[in-house]
C-alpha cells in the first residue's frame, strides 16, 4: 500500500502492532464467532482476557442501589453537578474509594494515598502516560518476555519509546533473573539506547503467575544500581486465587527510600471488576513530579464523571466490595482448574499458575519442529480447524516456540467444556492419528516475518 504523504508519519506508519496474530485471531473470530444455537461450529474466542464471571454480582448491587446509576444522592439528583464536572484531578470520593479498594486487594498490607493517584482511561492510557513521563523518544524500557502483546502499541506507538526484551525461559518457569536483566540492559546499550526503566506485569500477563518476592528484590536492586525506574502493571491484582499471594511493588519498596520515587504502579478496573468498557485506570506514584505531569496529561483521557460517581458508590460499599473480591477469585479458580484439567485430558500441560484470566499452555510436543514457523502452523490449525482462537507465544514475544496463552473467563462454562472437547478430539484424531501437522495456506494479509520478534522500529532499521 502506498503511503499517503498528506498525513502525518504516525498516521501513515504501520507500527501500531495490529498485524500481530494476537489481533488477527480476533479478526478471524469476528468473521465466524461461535454461538451455541446460531453458529455452533464457529470459532470460540479464547484470546481475550475478559472477566465475565461475576457480572451477576455487579448487577444485583445495581438493582439494590438504583441511586448510583440513577445519579442520585440521598434521593436528590446530582445530574447537573456531574454533567458540569471536568476537573482532571477526578472526583475526590472516587479516588478515596479506589485507593481503599486497591489496599483491600493487597490485604491492607499497603495503604494507597488518594493524593498520589492519577485517573486515566484504563491501564492502556496509564502505561502510555507513564512512558511519556519517564522516557523520551528512542529511549528504552526493558520488558520480561513473554509479555502482553498490547504493550507494543501502548508503550511504543505514540511515545517513540523502545521495548527491549528481557529473555526469560521455561527452564525456571519464566522467572526474571539478574543475568537476563543485565543482558537486556547491555543489549540496549549496544544498540545505542538509553535505558529508562523496567516494566513488569504482576501478576503476569500471559503467565498467570505472581512475581515472587525474590524477583522483586532483584528488580529493585537492579533499578537502584542503574538509576532507572520500575513500572509495575498490577491490573490483575484481584485475580490471585491461590498462594503464593500477591506481593505488590508498593510492598516490596517498604524501607527502600533510595528507589521509592522511581517505582510506579498501574491499575485498572478492566479485569478485576470486568469493566474494560468503563475505561477506569490509575497511576500510583510517590514521585510528585510524575503525579503532577501525569495529572495534566490525563486530560487527554479522562474517566467520565458519570462513571466515577457510579463506581465510587459501588467501591465505597465495603461489605459488597470484599464479598465481590472473594467470590470472583473463587470463580476464577474454578475456571482455571477446569481449563487445566481439560487440557491435561488431552495430554497438554500448563505452567503452574495462581492468577490471571488465562493459562500459559505448553504445546511444544505438538509442534512438527521446534520453530516459530511450526508454532504458526499449529496456531492456524487450532484457529481454522479446531476453531479456537488462542494467542501464540510468539505474539507475546516468547523466546521459545510452542507456548500459547489460553483465556478461560470470557465465556460460559458450557462453551469452555466444548472447547476442551474440540481440543481433545483434535489431539486424538489429528495429532495422534497422523502425527503430522498439515500446512494451512496463510491468509494473504498475514506475514509471520512482519511481527515475530519485532523489537522496535529502530532495531528493525538496524537489522535491514
Ligand atoms: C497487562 C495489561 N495491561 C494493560 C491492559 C489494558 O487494560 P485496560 O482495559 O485497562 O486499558 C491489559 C489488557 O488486557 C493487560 O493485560
Amino acid at each position: 500500500m502506498e503511503l499517503d504523504t498528506t498525513l502525518s508519519k504516525k498516521a501513515a506508519c504501520n507500527s501500531h502492532g495490529q498485524d500481530s496474530s494476537y489481533f488477527l485471531g480476533w479478526e478471524e473470530y469476528e468473521r465466524n464467532p461461535y454461538h451455541p444455537i446460531d453458529n455452533p461450529k464457529g470459532i470460540i474466542q479464547m484470546g481475550l482476557a475478559e472477566n465475565q464471571l461475576s457480572f451477576d454480582l455487579l448487577e444485583s448491587w445495581l438493582d439494590t442501589n438504583p441511586g448510583a446509576a440513577g445519579l442520585k444522592k440521598d434521593g436528590v439528583s446530582v445530574f447537573r453537578e456531574l454533567a458540569l464536572f471536568q476537573d482532571y484531578h477526578g472526583l475526590p470520593t472516587f479516588k478515596t474509594a479506589l485507593a481503599k479498594f486497591m489496599g483491600q486487594l493487597r490485604v491492607d498490607k499497603v495503604i494507597f494515598d488518594p493524593n498520589k493517584l492519577v485517573l486515566t482511561a484504563g491501564s492502556t492510557s496509564a502505561n502510555e502516560t507513564l512512558m511519556f513521563c519517564l522516557a523520551d523518544p528512542g529511549e528504552a524500557f526493558l520488558l520480561p518476555t513473554p509479555y502482553y502483546p498490547g504493550f507494543d502499541r501502548d508503550l511504543k506507538w505514540r511515545t517513540g519509546v523502545e521495548i527491549v526484551p528481557i529473555r526469560c525461559s521455561s527452564s525456571n518457569s519464566f522467572q526474571i533473573t539478574e543475568a537476563a536483566l543485565e543482558e537486556a540492559y547491555q543489549q540496549a546499550e549496544t544498540r545505542g539506547m538509553r535505558v529508562k526503566g523496567v516494566l513488569i506485569t504482576n501478576p503476569s500477563n500471559p503467565l498467570g503467575t505472581t512475581t515472587t518476592r525474590r524477583e522483586l528484590d532483584i528488580l529493585i536492586n537492579f533499578i537502584a544500581d542503574k538509576g532507572i525506574h520500575l513500572v509495575s502493571d498490577e491490573i490483575y491484582s484481584g485475580t490471585v486465587f491461590s498462594s503464593p499471594g500477591l506481593v505488590s511493588a508498593k510492598e516490596a519498596i517498604v524501607g527502600r527510600d533510595d528507589v521509592s520515587d522511581r517505582v510506579h504502579i498501574v491499575y485498572s478496573l478492566s479485569k478485576d471488576l470486568g469493566l474494560p468498557g468503563f475505561r477506569v485506570g490509575v497511576i500510583y506514584s510517590n514521585n510528585i513530579t510524575v503525579v503532577a505531569a501525569a495529572t495534566k496529561m490525563s486530560s487527554f483521557g479522562l474517566v467520565s464523571s458519570h462513571t466515577q460517581y457510579l463506581l465510587s458508590a459501588m467501591l465505597s460499599d465495603d461489605k459488597f466490595a470484599m464479598k465481590y473480591v472473594v467470590e470472583n477469585r473463587k470463580r476464577i479458580q474454578k475456571r482455571h482448574d477446569m481449563l487445566v484439567s481439560g487440557l491435561l485430558g488431552a495430554g497438554i500441560s500448563c505452567l503452574d499458575s495462581n492468577a490471571g484470566l488465562f493459562c500459559w499452555v505448553d504445546m511444544r510436543h505438538l509442534l512438527s519442529s521446534s520453530t516459530f514457523e511450526a508454532e504458526m502452523d499449529l496456531w492456524k490449525k487450532i484457529l481454522y480447524e479446531v476453531r479456537l482462537n488462542v494467542s501464540p507465544g510468539s505474539s507475546c514475544h516468547c523466546s521459545e516456540p510452542g507456548w500459547f496463552r489460553v483465556c478461560f473467563a470470557n465465556m460460559a462454562e458450557e462453551t469452555l467444556k466444548l472447547a476442551m472437547q474440540r481440543i481433545r478430539s483434535f489431539v486424538d484424531t489429528d495429532i495422534n492419528g497422523r502425527r503430522q501437522c498439515k500446512l494451512i495456506p496463510c491468509p494473504r494479509r498475514f506475514s509471520l516475518a512482519k511481527w515475530t520478534f519485532q523489537l522496535s522500529s529502530s532495531e528493525r532499521k538496524r537489522e535491514r
